[in-house]
């Protein structure tokens, strides 16, 4: 017969608490190294999927590419804000003009529909590209310059309601006024000589003397047109040095309105911002009956407006 235990209660093992010393068993001098590899690799990897994913996007384009390198009777422009209102209607201008387009914007307002659009329309390799990327971030910055052959840049690319720059003076101050910089340094390190700087009728303030023309003087009111003046006065003095030897246009306009004559693009006000207050968030307001009109009284606003619809926009940036 065989043995049994019938009966006698089995003894078990006391239960064994697990430490991580006992799950990688270190005490086989053999099988030691072969673990710390293992967890060397794991580490490693790890560190590397982390950094990889914690990079901007900009960081993970492939690059070279034909927007690397200046070719001859090719002006490739830098246009910042591409995806906004101006920006991509610019965009839009100059591709049907024969430039060579790079846009980058952050999409914080910005329409990637818009993108989409000009995508669509200029298909052809080396006409447009799009890069996703915050001009806050210095690092990105200099680092698309050192990765395109820009030969101009227009620089659109802010926040841009002056009732969100009253509640948030910081926020504008930081993205109009200090992006400039940014954008400005990476231009003068990348020899970068030409800059059309979008800013805004709001430096005037509120002018004594009617019409506003180029000599009135600039006394802005808000946060806004504030960090826009400070921005301008950037631009001009570094301009005005000889180490820059830049050719600089200045626009100042407001209360822009219309569209791309064929429809393909035109302005799209994220509704959240809409207490903040534009022309065209009152009139398409006023048009889906979600207001009951709109009064205009002709102010200077007005007047800017009805003078630089569309047409006169890009008689403004082009001729
Ligand atoms: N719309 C007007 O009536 C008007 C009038 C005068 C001046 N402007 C100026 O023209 C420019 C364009 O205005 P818009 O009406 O097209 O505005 P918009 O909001 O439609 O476009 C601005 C674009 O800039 C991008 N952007 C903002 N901060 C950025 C950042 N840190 N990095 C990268 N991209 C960023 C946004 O995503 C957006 O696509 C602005 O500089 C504005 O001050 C506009």
């Amino acid at each position: 017969m065989l043995p049994t235990n019938r009966g006698r209660p089995q003894q078990r093992p006391p239960p064994r608490s697990w430490s991580f010393s006992e799950m990688v068993d270190f005490s086989d001098p053999k099988r030691r190294p072969r673990h710390l590899s293992k967890l060397v690799m794991a580490a490693l990897l790890t560190a590397m999927c982390v950094l990889m994913l914690t990079q901007p996007p900009c960081h993970r384009r492939p690059a070279p590419s034909v927007f690397s390198i200046h070719q001859p009777g090719v002006t490739h422009v830098l246009v910042t804000g591409g995806a906004g209102y101006i920006g991509s209607h610019a965009a839009l201008r100059l591709l049907k003009d024969s430039f060579r387009v790079t846009i980058v914007d952050n999409l914080s307002r910005g329409n990637i529909g818009a993108i989409k659009v000009l995508q669509n329309l200029f298909p052809e390799p080396g006409r447009l590209q799009f890069i996703q990327a915050d001009l806050g971030d210095p690092k990105a910055v200099n680092r698309i310059f050192a990765e395109n052959a820009f030969d101009a840049v227009m620089h659109f690319a802010a926040v841009a309601y002056v009732g969100e720059s009253t509640l948030e003076p910081l926020r504008y101050y930081h993205n109009i006024t200090a992006n400039t910089l940014v954008v400005l340094e990476a231009m003068a390190t990348h020899n970068v000589k030409t800059l059309i700087y979008s800013s805004t009728c709001a430096t005037y303030g509120e002018p004594e003397k009617m019409p506003i023309t180029e000599e009135t003087p600039q006394f802005p009111i808000n946060p806004y047109g504030k960090a826009k003046k400070m921005a301008e006065d950037i631009i001009l003095d570094f301009s005005k040095s000889k180490k820059a030897d830049m050719a600089v246009m200045i626009l100042r306009y407001f209360n822009v309105i219309g569209s791309d004559p064929e429809g393909r693009l035109g302005e799209a006000p994220r509704p959240e911002l809409r207490e903040h207050g534009r022309i065209s968030g009152a009139c398409f307001d006023a048009a889906l009956g979600i207001i009951p009109g709109l009064k205009v009284r002709l102010t200077i606003a007005v007047c800017c407006a009805i003078l630089l619809s569309e047409r006169s926009i890009f008689w403004l940036l082009f001729f």
